[in-house]
């Protein structure tokens, strides 16, 4: 079988992560590579991580890029865990230059609508039917909103507000940390938070993702709402996967 490999990197707060991907199955082929987040997470030092992580393969194909931020035509417009100078910056541009590929060979966007992708591509038939919404729940909380798995890119809806906070604050799983919550406590914040999110949206599906969902067993069944919520199948590389996907065909369906 002719081999169909893309190449994605996730960028975080923490960690900077990329490796090969089986477009077909959505597996890593091979091992991946993590180099911590240069800090200050400045734009030219974060592209010269990635620059790194990408040559260690020797890939010379497309390469897909995430970060977590709001990301049009390549441009971010917010920076959430990295550095502000990401604001109003072509990243995609930045990263075409470092990895010496046109623009057309570099995709970016933002992190959880590369999790959300990987899911949509590479799942069951059913997530590509109707209204599904992938939340990630890490130090943030992101979303990626799909139609009949076409991709509405962009929704922040870690931000909704809830009892006058963003929903972050509570609902994140950072929170549960800070707080030292119990998972019924937590899945207390979590239910709220996705109960205003159900009267906006009315999803039909709900996926969890975010390291979190590695637990799934201890809170998804402490979840009071109406929408049928199910556990990310990929957990870490999800961010790559998506962002590969995206490099080499946006998004299949
Ligand atoms: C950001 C999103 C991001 C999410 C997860 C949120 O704070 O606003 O853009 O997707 O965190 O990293």
């Amino acid at each position: 079988m002719a081999e169909n490999h893309g190449f994605g990197v996730d960028i975080g707060g923490s960690g900077i992560k990329g490796c090969v991907i089986d477009l077909d199955s959505g597996e890593r082929v091979g091992e991946r590579v993590r180099i911590p987040t240069p800090q200050p997470s400045k734009p030219e030092a974060v592209a010269e991580v990635v620059g790194e992580v990408v040559r260690e393969f020797g890939w010379k194909g497309p390469v897909g890029v995430t970060l977590p931020a709001v990301i049009k035509q390549g441009v971010a417009y917010s920076a959430a865990n990295i550095d502000k100078d990401w604001m109003r910056l072509d990243a995609r541009a930045l990263f075409a230059k470092q990895l010496g590929l046109g623009t057309e060979s570099v995709a970016v966007l933002n992190d959880a609508d590369a999790a959300g992708l990987a899911e949509i591509n590479h799942g069951e038939t059913r997530l590509r039917e109707g209204v599904t919404v992938l939340l990630t729940f890490g130090t943030g909380i992101g979303s990626a909103v799909f139609l009949n798995g076409a991709l509405v890119p962009n929704t922040e809806f870690g931000h909704l507000e809830v009892d006058g906070h963003d929903a972050e604050k509570h609902a994140a799983a950072s929170a549960k940390e800070e707080h030292d919550w119990s998972w019924e406590k937590w899945a207390h914040h979590v239910s709220k938070y996705l109960r205003v999110l159900e009267d906006l949206v009315w999803p039909d599906l709900i996926i969890a993702g975010g390291g979190v969902s590695k637990k799934a067993e201890k809170w998804l069944h402490l979840l009071d709402i109406r929408t049928e919520i199910i556990p990310a199948s990929f957990k870490n590389d999800a961010g790559i996967v998506g962002a590969a996907d995206a490099a080499s065909f946006g998004h299949k369906h």
